[in-house]
């Protein structure tokens, strides 16, 4: 803590490095600099104490800033260990009036390269707003925030945490730990931050998956609203974003020729048809795995050939993984791949890619050839590269999705958070109203030189919709 902010960052010194690049940020983000100028003289988030888990890259950065300049006090954590922008870090905690010796900013606890038991304290960090006061919102990418929640609610209701069994994941067993420690004098804590919890609005598919589960299973504690599927985000941040950074974290990764290569990417929904745009736009030859007989049909429609992976195995160059699934990638398939074959992943978790089967297989050894990026060496010599150990590696190996796709959704994380703290919400899962999706869009065209036509009266009524929308109905798939 220094001048009342607490923090855990990698160097408070990289802040003006982060704040020059927030500023260029702002530029590219219009959406929230709109909502900043819409709504700072209202103040329309005093009162909510926020808790952010979510990659804390520069773009983030100016989502915290956002929300800050809403009234919002706010902790914030990444929601993975290789996601962060250490400048950006520092550059949030010392603020934009602040010093690095006086800093007045927000706090984070978050750096590139955190092992999972720090990760799982920075998370930890984010439920202590003072005076023994929880958050009454959560910005959750992944579920993690929430996942600590309801873990905590659940073993309060029990009375203990439930010791570790060996069949439960690593990751697991962490969580299990850090909540030992956690529960609070009482053992109440958690169903206490959850009686005051106003909502959480998740960001990503998976996250939004294990929403849904909760929902599904009566469990769910506080309303939640699913950021993703704005089609505003997941058509956009999905799709375009992944377009750009899938290439430039290869390129950080690995410099290697895409041109030509053969490219397999693993999924085709919206994060697998960014992917597969941008290795084809270098001239990679892309071929695409589905079990979805419609994603199928789309990968064939757009020219892809769809295939097993058993048919290429041995003979792609490089392997995306984009599904959100688990067990995509086997230790065997790594075993029988080509040599100096680029492994990466997309999809939110590591379990896409088996790491752990990797590193059981017999004599295999693992070099590292720079953070990030490793050669594993199988007995008979031939060696594959993994990036960002099996994670999230547009993250982990460049610095994620540019600014401006990032202020679609991070626009529409914003007005989630309004709608969460000023409107009465049921506990469920919903996705914002129609009207909020096409205004995020609204305020991303000047800055293009769109120019929209406007229905004429009779055209509205001919279309059976309102002159200043929405446009589609619901059931509209974009
Ligand atoms: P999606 O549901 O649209 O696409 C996933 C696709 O994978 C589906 O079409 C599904 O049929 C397919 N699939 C599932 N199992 C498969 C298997 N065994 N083999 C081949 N295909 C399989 O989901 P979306 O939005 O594309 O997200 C995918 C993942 O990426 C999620 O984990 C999401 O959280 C994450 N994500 C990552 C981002 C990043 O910056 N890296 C950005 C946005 C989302």
């Amino acid at each position: 803590t220094i001048n009342g902010v607490e923090f855990a960052v990698r160097d408070l010194d990289l802040a003006a490095f982060g704040r020059h690049q927030i500023r260029l940020a702002e530029h590219e983000m219009p959406g929230l600099m709109a909502l900043r100028r819409e709504f700072a003289d209202q103040q329309p988030l005093r009162g909510a104490r926020i808790a952010g888990s979510l990659h804390m890259t520069v773009q983030t950065a100016v989502l915290i800033e956002t929300l800050v300049a809403l009234g919002a006090e706010v902790r914030w954590v990444s929601c993975n260990i290789f996601s962060t922008q250490d400048e950006a870090a520092a550059a949030v905690v010392v603020g934009p009036n602040g010093t690095v010796d006086a800093p007045t900013g927000t706090p984070v606890f978050a750096w590139k390269g955190e092992t999972l038991a720090e990760y799982w304290w920075c998370t930890m960090r984010l439920f202590d707003f003072g005076d023994g006061q929880g958050p009454n919102l959560i910005v959750d990418d992944g579920g993690d925030a929430t996942l600590l929640v309801h873990k905590g609610v659940e073993f309060e209701a029990a009375g203990s945490v439930p010791a570790a069994t060996a069949d439960d994941h690593e990751e697991y067993q962490l969580i299990l730990e850090t909540l030992r420690t956690s529960l609070g004098e009482d053992g109440q804590r958690f169903t206490r931050i959850a009686a005051g919890m106003r909502g959480v609005s998740e960001e990503t598919t998976t996250g939004v998956a294990r929403l849904y589960e909760l929902s599904r299973a009566g469990t769910l504690l506080f309303p939640a609203i699913n950021v993703n599927d704005s089609v505003t985000k997941s058509k956009f941040d999905n799709k375009y974003g992944i377009r750009h950074s899938l290439t430039d974290g290869l390129n950080r990764a690995t410099d290697v020729m895409l041109g030509g290569k053969l490219a397999v990417v693993c999924g085709y929904g919206d994060v697998g048809k960014g992917s597969a745009e941008a290795l084809r736009g270098q001239g990679a030859r892309v071929v695409v795995t589905e079990i979805d007989p419609i994603c199928a049909l789309q990968a064939a429609m757009d020219g892809l050939q769809v295939v097993a992976l058993e048919d290429v195995v041995e003979t792609a160059d490089i392997f995306i993984t984009t599904t959100g699934g688990v067990d995509i990638i086997t230790a065997d398939h790594m075993a029988r791949m080509k040599h100096n074959a680029i492994v990466g992943n997309v999809g939110h978790f590591d379990n896409e890619i088996d790491m752990a089967g990797l590193a059981r297989v017999p004599g295999v050894e693992k070099t590292e050839v720079k953070p990030q990026v490793h050669e594993w060496r199988f007995p008979d010599g031939h060696a594959i590269l993994v990036l960002s150990e099996g994670r999230l590696m547009n993250l982990g190996n460049a610095t994620g999705h540019p600014s401006f796709v990032m202020s679609c959704s991070f626009a529409n994380q914003v007005l989630a958070q309004l709608e969460l703290w000023q409107g009465e919400h049921a506990t469920g899962v919903f996705v914002l109203p129609k009207h909020l999706d096409e205004k995020v869009a609204r305020l991303h065209l000047d800055a293009l030189g769109v120019r929209l036509t406007e229905l004429t009266k009779k055209q509205a009524e001919y279309l059976g919709v309102h002159v200043e929308g929405p446009f589609k109905p619901e059931h509209y798939r974009y």
